[in-house]
C-alpha cells in the first residue's frame, strides 16, 4: 500500500478525496481486464468457473448497506443480460433465517472491507449447504475473499471514509464485466450490444471526470436546500437502487431523515408526505423508464414538492418539471448508475458542508 493512498492528499475529508478518485479507481478496476478494441474481458475467476456460472439455477447476491445496493443494480443487469434468476439478500437477514440453498446455486458476495460479520457468517452457512461462492471484494486477502471459491477484486484502493463511494462504483464495474462475460458465454447478448457496452464501460472514467468538473453546480444547488429536514430520493429501474443509495448516504453523512423509494410506488401511500417543504431528488437519466419517471415528476410537482433532478445531457423535458437539474453524460441504461451515483455523492457532501457552516 502506498502512503499517498491513506493520506488526504490536500482534500478536506477522505470522502471528498475518494469521490474525486473515482475516474482513476474505476480505470484501475477495468485495466488489464476490459479491452473494447478486441472485445474481450479477462477475469480468471469467471473464466475458470464459467460452466458453474452459466448453468446456475439462480444467483443469490448477499451483502449489506451500499454493497447491497450494488447487488440490487446487478440483479437488474444479470437478469437482463444473462437471463438467470437473481435474488438479492441482506446478509443480516439471510444468516438468521433458514434459507433454501441448493447445490447449483451461485452466491455472489459483495463487500468493500471483506470483513463484514453478517456477510461472512451468511456465506459460511451457504457454503456448508453446497453453494458456489463468488466474492466481489475490495480488501485483498480479507476473510470474505479467502472464504470465496472464486472472485474478482474491485481494486478501488483503501476506502478510509466511512461512507462508501469509490468502492461502490468499483463493485458496479466488476459486476457489469461479470454479467457481460456470462452473457457472452451463454449467448444471451448480441455481439453488437456486447461490444457497445464494453466501449461504454471503457468510457466511464472519462465521463465521471466530466461530472466532477461540474461539482460547483452541485454546491449551488445544495445551498438552496440547506434548511431541509427531510429528503426523498426517487428512481426507477437501474436507478432505483441509486435512489436508495442517495438516501443512505445522506442519512449517514448528515444525520437527517431521507428515504429512497421506487418512483412509481409513491402513489401507493407515501405521496401524502409531499409538500412545498420536501425536496425530492429524481434520478431521471434517459432510459427506457424515462417517460414514466417524467409522469412521476408531474405527480410531485402537483403536490408542490421541490424537484431536483439528475438528468442526461440534452434532456429538455425534465428541466420543465424541475426546480433544479444537474446533467450527466449520455450512457446506456445498464452503465448509467455508475455515473448517476456520482452527483448524488457530491450533492450530499456539499449539502452537509452548507448545513454545518451556515
Ligand atoms: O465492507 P462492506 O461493503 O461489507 O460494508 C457493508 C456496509 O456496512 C457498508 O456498505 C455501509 O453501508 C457503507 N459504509 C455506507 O456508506
Amino acid at each position: 500500500m502506498e502512503l499517498a493512498a491513506i493520506e488526504k492528499g490536500g482534500y478536506e475529508h477522505f470522502m471528498l478525496k475518494e469521490i474525486f478518485e473515482q475516474p482513476s479507481t474505476i480505470h484501475d478496476c477495468l485495466r488489464g481486464r476490459l479491452d473494447a478494441v478486441s472485445g474481450t474481458i479477462t477475469m480468471a475467476g469467471v473464466e475458470n468457473n464459467i460452466e458453474q456460472l452459466i448453468n446456475a439455477n439462480r444467483i443469490m447476491i448477499v451483502a449489506c448497506g451500499t454493497s447491497w445496493h450494488a447487488g440490487l443494480v446487478a440483479e437488474y443487469v444479470i437478469e437482463e443480460l444473462c437471463r438467470i434468476p437473481v435474488e438479492v439478500e441482506y446478509a443480516s437477514e439471510f444468516r438468521y433465517r433458514n434459507p433454501i440453498v441448493n447445490k447449483g446455486d451461485v452466491i455472489i458476495a459483495i463487500s468493500q472491507s471483506g470483513e463484514t460479520a453478517d456477510t461472512l457468517v451468511a456465506l459460511e452457512r451457504a457454503k456448508e449447504q453446497g453453494a458456489f461462492i463468488f466474492g466481489v471484494v475490495n480488501a485483498v486477502g480479507s476473510s470474505i475473499a479467502r472464504l470465496s471459491h472464486a472472485g474478482a477484486y474491485t481494486h478501488s484502493g483503501p476506502e478510509i471514509g466511512v461512507a462508501s463511494t469509490k468502492a461502490f462504483t468499483g463493485q458496479l464495474a466488476v459486476l457489469n464485466m461479470m454479467a457481460l462475460k456470462i452473457a457472452k458465454a451463454k449467448g444471451t447478448i448480441t455481439n453488437e450490444y456486447y461490444l457497445q457496452l464494453l466501449q461504454e464501460l471503457q468510457d466511464v472514467p472519462e465521463k465521471v471526470e466530466a461530472i466532477l468538473k461540474n461539482a460547483d453546480e452541485l454546491k449551488t444547488i445544495a445551498a438552496k436546500y440547506k434548511d431541509a429536514h427531510d429528503f426523498l430520493f426517487l428512481g426507477r429501474g437501474y436507478n432505483f437502487p441509486i435512489a436508495l443509495e442517495g438516501a443512505l448516504k445522506l442519512k449517514e453523512i448528515s444525520y437527517i431523515h431521507a428515504e429512497g423509494y421506487p418512483a412509481a410506488e409513491m402513489k401507493h401511500g407515501p405521496i401524502a408526505l409531499v409538500d412545498e417543504n420536501l425536496p425530492v431528488v429524481f434520478i431521471a437519466t434517459k432510459d427506457s423508464y424515462h417517460e414514466k419517471i417524467v409522469s412521476n415528476m408531474q405527480e410531485i410537482k402537483a403536490r408542490k414538492g421541490q424537484v431536483i433532478s439528475i438528468i442526461t445531457d440534452g434532456d429538455e423535458v425534465s428541466p420543465t418539471l424541475s426546480n433544479d437539474t444537474f446533467s450527466i453524460p449520455t450512457a446506456d441504461e445498464i452503465i448509467a448508475p455508475m455515473l448517476s451515483v456520482v452527483p448524488l455523492q457530491l450533492f450530499i457532501l456539499c449539502w452537509h458542508f452548507k448545513r454545518c457552516r451556515c
